[in-house]
């Protein structure tokens, strides 16, 4: 179980992080959408004002916030996050049965989303029910979770920069190819659990993965400047580079929380990651 103050502290985190992110994906799919598809243009807008009133009441708060205060404002954001999971899953099924055509989301952006709602949701429904996952699963089920989503962005980052980008659409493919390898290898080191979950094995999977997961963020954080100053051609919004950005260093900053459990920090709460 939490502490309630480290409860309050990371409920905060997690909801301060992800309703940002879950109002851009409403606008992202918003600009997705054809003009005459004006109920879910509708629809992402107030999924839109939901989230940043979200965002706005999790800022508002503190670290010296009642936990029971907390405990209901988190069932609050649980149930916006299923709302936008639901809203996702059904534009992925418009999708995929051709009722959008001629819209501009891709079918894999959409489920990548909907797959950020369905964890943020999950990250509520343990802080609630105290439920902490033993450290050693919590580092391979995050890891498999984040090496998807950092595989994911780099088939976007390519499919979106113009074709005649070239050198950058070969650099954003590198990263997908090595980040699905990455993948693959996650996935292997969960299906040998329990007996791959030893401190070097643990450790070697952390470092391996970090530094793929820098170069990535620091491509990122290059795209996101190319295009903020006009210097490449692409179809990407601004805003969604540096979204992608933040969610590189949102994975970044779990990998350090691990390694610095593994070292054996013990001034690092365990409890904190989870
Ligand atoms: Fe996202
Ligand atoms: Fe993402």
């Amino acid at each position: 179980m939490l502490m309630a103050d480290a409860f309050v502290v990371r409920s905060l985190d997690e909801v301060r992080f992800w309703s940002r992110i879950m109002k851009e994906h409403s606008l992202f799919l918003k600009l997705g959408f054809r003009c005459e598809d004006t109920q879910l243009i509708q629809e992402a807008n107030n999924f839109y004002s939901l989230f940043e009133q979200i965002e706005g009441r999790a800022n508002a708060f503190s670290e010296n916030t009642d936990p029971r205060q907390i405990i209901v404002f988190n069932t609050e954001v649980h149930t916006a996050a299923s709302h936008i999971w639901a809203f996702k899953r059904k534009v992925l099924g418009l999708i995929l049965t051709c009722k959008l055509p001629g819209a501009n989301n891709f079918p894999l952006l959409v489920d990548h989303v909907s797959r950020e709602a369905n964890y943020f949701r999950n990250r509520l429904a343990d802080l609630n029910n105290g439920k902490l996952e033993p450290i050693a699963d919590a580092i391979i089920d995050e890891n498999v979770f984040f090496l998807k989503i950092m595989a994911d962005h780099a088939k976007f980052i390519s499919h979106l920069l113009d074709p005649s980008e070239r050198k950058l659409v070969e650099q954003a493919r590198d990263f997908s190819h090595d980040f699905d390898t990455l993948l693959w290898q996650a996935q292997d080191l969960s299906s040998m659990r329990p007996q791959s979950q030893t401190q070097p094995l643990l450790t070697q999977f952390l470092d391996q993965n970090r530094v793929s997961v820098v170069s990535l963020r620091d491509f990122k954080k290059t795209a996101r400047e190319l295009i903020e100053a006009c210097r490449i051609k692409s179809i990407i919004h601004p805003l969604l580079a540096d979204h992608v950005f933040r969610e590189a260093e949102r994975f970044l900053e779990i990998i350090d929380m691990f390694e610095r459990h593994l070292q054996g920090d013990r001034s690092y709460n365990i409890n904190d990651l989870h």
